[in-house]
């Protein structure tokens, strides 16, 4: 029988030292997100992050929660719970770099797309730091123009490089 042998669970607030282990070794200084904003966004009745354990640590997560096309999270920002919702926002997203390549990504992103399209959220989004538009462009996702002042702003909080990237959900994911 083929398929993953990575098995994705919600992200807890027991995780949180692990998840700051596995961000420290992903992002450089510019990037790094306190325990405190990651446990208030857990507290979000919008919040749907998972994570994966490996050796029984935390080898990668993937934080994400349920948003509307064209908002964007700005670093260190809060998963707000809106009452109306229509876009699964990827937040953040990073593996361990001893286990890259190994499909543990994509373990992540699949379940998280299968869930949102069945709550009938109908995209998907992100903004694309440190190089990984195209890791992302190979998911479908696209860069989109924000015509929002304030989005700009947001997504300006990610500096130079930083895109805004969405595509639709669909049957197939
Ligand atoms: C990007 C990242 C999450 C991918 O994790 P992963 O577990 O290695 O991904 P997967 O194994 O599912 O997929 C790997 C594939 O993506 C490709 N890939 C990885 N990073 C890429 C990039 N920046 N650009 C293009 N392709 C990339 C690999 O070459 C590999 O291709 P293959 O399937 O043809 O061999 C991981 O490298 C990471 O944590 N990077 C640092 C944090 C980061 O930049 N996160 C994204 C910010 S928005």
């Amino acid at each position: 029988m083929s398929g993953s042998p990575w098995t994705p669970r919600a992200l807890t607030p027991d995780d949180l030292p692990g998840l700051l282990a596995v961000q420290r070794a992903c992002y450089g200084d510019g990037f790094v997100e306190s325990a405190a904003v990651f446990a208030r966004r857990l507290a979000s009745p919008a919040n749907c992050s998972l994570v994966l354990e490996h050796a029984g640590a935390v080898c990668a997560y993937l934080a994400a929660y349920r948003s509307v096309q064209g908002k964007v999270t700005p670093l260190h920002g809060d998963f707000e719970a809106l009452a109306h919702t229509d876009t699964l926002y990827l937040h953040d997203m990073a593996v361990l770099p001893a286990l890259s390549g190994q499909g543990v990504a994509r373990a992540l992103l699949q379940p998280l797309w299968a869930q949102a399209a069945a709550q009938g959220l109908q995209h998907t989004a992100l903004v694309s730091v440190q190089g990984s538009e195209a890791y992302w462009a190979r998911h479908g996702y696209a860069v989109q123009p924000l015509a929002d002042a304030a989005q700009q702003a947001r997504l300006a909080s990610y500096g130079a490089g930083a895109v805004y990237m969405a595509r639709r959900l669909g049957a197939g994911v």
